[in-house]
């Protein structure tokens, strides 16, 4: 392994701020992922496994090793008349590797196409997007298990999916991933019942869409309403669309009708936090170096920070305005370090 040190991490987040790793390396093999951890153990340091650092936020300088995963790879592990599993590198570029599966005709992952970041954050914090999230097309993951030092296969079913969330958010730093295995589809069933992905193929005349008219209406889609990180910092949604019991929701929805919702289950509902923050007036706002984005509020936006703490402290702010209008409490979806 080969570590730096005191290692500016600003060209290792889309949010760009300034911080520091105390100690830096990269991820190359298997092998390295033990042996970071069993150097992080044997010096009493934490251990910060990122892939692009498109959703995490630093508040501060991170006093131990940030290990960089560069695990590559797109291997077929079998294949038969109606399926391909192929098995991932966790260092792999997801843009990358939706499209290399959208350009083999195999589907399932199309719709989560532009999405920032690798495959191996892919299923930390369940990616979804247009009416899918990556946990349907996920056989299982090759991990590493810091606690009892040893490998592991997690099925699918042991990884704890939910909206935003699943075993490795739930118990940060135990598992280090090293290969997602997928499910793909031969004959895939499009999902375009979101109503952006319909109305795009339709200004195209597209009546029979492909799997590559589909990825390139979603390219379309989010280029237009979300900001690339390359030109102003920024993590993706900052918060998660909150779920709120049933009688709530009835009570908000009298007292603001044009509220965007939907149900999830017969006695919850989640609500579009975008609306909600816009509602409470800070859509397109800008304070310092930090902004909620004009086209799109639940994302914050850099204009320069050099702390990520400036995010940080917009963000309360944000929380704190919408809990006195709507009593209700967001949560940060992207990772605080
Ligand atoms: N809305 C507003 N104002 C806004 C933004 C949204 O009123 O500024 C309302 C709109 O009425 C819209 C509704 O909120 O109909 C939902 O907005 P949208 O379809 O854009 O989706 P979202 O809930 O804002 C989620 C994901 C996105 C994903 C989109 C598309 C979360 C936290 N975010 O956003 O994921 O791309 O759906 O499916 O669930 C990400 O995780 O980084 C991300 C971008």
């Amino acid at each position: 392994m080969q570590l730096s040190t005191n290692i500016s991490l600003k060209a290792y987040h889309s949010f760009s701020s300034e911080e520091k790793a105390h100690y830096f390396t990269s991820i190359k093999s298997n092998d390295d992922i033990v042996e970071i951890s069993n150097w992080c153990k044997d010096n009493h340091l934490p251990l910060l496994v990122i892939g692009a650092g498109s959703n995490i936020l630093f508040t501060k300088d991170f006093n131990g090793l940030v290990a960089k995963m560069e695990l590559m790879g797109i291997k077929k592990i079998s294949e038969s008349a109606s399926e391909v599993v192929l098995q991932v590198g966790a260092g792999e570029n997801w843009h990358h590797f939706v499209s290399y599966c959208v350009q083999k005709g195999w589907g399932g992952i199309e719709n989560l196409s532009l999405i920032p970041g690798t495959v191996g954050a892919s299923p930390i914090q369940n990616i979804g997007a247009y009416g899918v999230e990556v946990q349907e097309c996920i056989e299982s993951i090759y991990v590493y298990d810091t606690i009892q030092n040893e490998w592991l296969t997690l099925k699918n079913a042991h990884c704890a999916f939910g909206y935003r969330t699943s075993v490795f958010k739930q118990s940060p730093n135990r598992y280090i991933i090293a290969q997602v295995n997928f499910v793909l589809q031969k004959q895939p069933q499009l999902k375009t019942d979101y109503g952006v992905i319909r109305e795009v193929l339709h200004d195209k005349g597209i009546k029979n869409p492909s799997l590559e008219n589909i990825a390139n209406a979603i390219v379309q889609i989010r280029t237009q309403k979300l900001p690339d990180p390359k030109l102003l910092g920024n993590a993706g949604s900052f918060f998660k669309n909150p779920t709120l019991p049933i009688e709530q929701y009835e009570q908000l929805k009298a007292q603001f009708p044009n509220m965007m919702a939907y149900p999830i289950s017969d006695n919850a509902y989640k609500i579009a936090a975008g609306w909600l923050i816009e509602a409470a007036g800070w859509k397109g706002v800008r304070k310092g170096n930090v902004g909620c984005y004009e086209k799109q509020a639940l994302v914050i936006v850099s204009y320069g920070i050099e702390s990520g703490k400036e995010v940080f402290d917009f963000s309360e702010e944000i929380i704190r305005s919408v809990k006195e209008k709507f009593n209700i409490v967001l949560e940060r979806e992207v990772n605080i370090v």
